[in-house]
């Protein structure tokens, strides 16, 4: 595998952190109401976790003799609590499966597969969170589904 197709791969993945630092941010600041005590800084620290991430991949890009994009993609928002959380665990994917993408192109090369790999846990905890915060909102299918198997 080239150094271009996987510093191409890196950029995407770049933007998508520079996304997260953006839309978890902005989830903080509007977060509102009762659960605000709790999201708003979970949110905040998400921000800063895609941050971190972004500062590990844009060094790596200029280590493989490339240029860090600073740019993002569009971020989504919502003041509705729910929907928040959906974005978030779909982001989370998305940072799965694109980490998951740069490790099938880095094969062979053990300490850039390694660096992938940490950052890849961090991703999968997310979607892990993310699917557990949604299991228990009011209203998600897998409420529902407890509910009727209960019923
Ligand atoms: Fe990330």
């Amino acid at each position: 595998m080239s150094n271009q197709a996987i510093i191409d791969q890196l950029n995407e993945i770049l933007k998508h952190e520079w996304t997260g630092v953006a839309q978890y941010s902005q989830a903080g600041f509007i977060c509102e109401g009762v659960w605000r005590e709790v999201y708003a800084e979970k949110f905040l620290d998400d921000a800063k976790e895609s941050f971190g991430h972004a500062q590990k991949v844009g060094a790596k890009i200029v280590a493989l003799g490339g240029v860090p994009v600073a740019t993002r993609n569009e971020i989504k928002q919502s003041r509705n609590l729910q929907e928040v959380l959906q974005f978030s665990l779909d982001f989370e994917s998305k940072a799965v499966e694109m980490y998951t993408q740069a490790l099938e192109m880095a094969e062979g090369n053990r300490p850039l597969v390694i660096f992938l790999e940490d950052i890849l846990i961090e991703e999968q905890d997310g979607v892990d969170e993310y699917t557990k915060l949604l299991r228990n909102t009011e209203g998600s299918s897998a409420a529902t589904k407890t509910q009727e198997k209960s019923a």
